[in-house]
């Protein structure tokens, strides 16, 4: 059977999709009113990822770590409708010929407006990234209750080339931001189909080691009697 062939192919895909992706788990807040910068909060042009739109698509800038910039480009994200207290992860995934340093942080919005390098950042990426209309979702209303947090994603270029266009100008990265809800707060909702399949493969063999076991022991049995 083909059967070693396969699985060390397989298991290597899973080792190359590990290094590419970056992580953080936390647990949603409790819910805050937003704050009552109300028009100026709604006028912020974000991708926004909730448990309606657990992902998206995106071509992220990059720059080299360098002094100003030490871990790369920021970019800022809204995670809504959070159910307060329940745990999730975000994962980035990223192809690995495009070599990147992902570093992801959340903050709590009131966070972000008392800290004036995050508010900085947050405004600058804002203004200079228009939200295209398709992306845009309905205002929020100022003063409603919501578990709501900011994502920040710093992204710097991780490989070293002698091409000077290249050096100048790293070309987008290709990124999958996924908002994952954990199942009773132990186990990423998208990770069941692979526990799934780990505990049918476990039963499998359990039942096949099993047979086998007995055809062992029972076969020389029946001459000796
Ligand atoms: C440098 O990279 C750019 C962009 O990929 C490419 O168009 C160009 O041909 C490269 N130059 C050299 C000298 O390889």
């Amino acid at each position: 059977m083909n059967l070693w062939p396969c699985l060390a192919l397989l298991l290597q895909f899973a080792i190359t999709a590990n290094a590419n992706t970056e992580k953080i788990v936390f647990s949603a807040p409790p819910t805050s009113s937003i704050p009552d910068a109300g028009p100026s909060f709604n006028n912020l042009d974000l991708y926004s990822l909730s448990p309606e739109r657990l992902s998206v698509r995106l071509a992220l800038p990059v720059a080299f770590p360098e002094d100003p910039l030490p871990k790369g480009l920021d970019s800022w994200y809204l995670l809504e409708s959070l159910h307060p207290g329940q745990r999730y992860e975000v994962r980035i995934c990223w192809a690995a010929i495009q070599p990147t340093a992902f570093t992801i942080d959340t903050f709590e919005p009131q966070q972000v407006f008392d800290t004036p390098h995050l508010i900085t950042s947050l405004a600058a990426y804002s203004e200079a990234h228009a939200l295209p209309a398709s992306a845009k979702i309905k205002p929020r209303t100022p003063g409603s209750q919501q578990s709501l947090l900011f994502l920040r994603v710093q992204s710097a270029a991780d490989y070293y080339t002698t091409n000077e266009t290249l050096m100048l100008h790293p070309p987008l990265v290709d990124v999958d931001i996924i908002l994952d809800p954990y199942l009773g707060n132990i186990f990423p909702q998208s990770l069941l189909p692979t526990g799934v399949y780990i505990i049918v493969l476990a039963a499998g063999s359990w039942w096949l080691s099993g047979a086998i076991w007995k055809r062992l022991f029972s076969a020389p049995k029946q001459h000796t009697d």
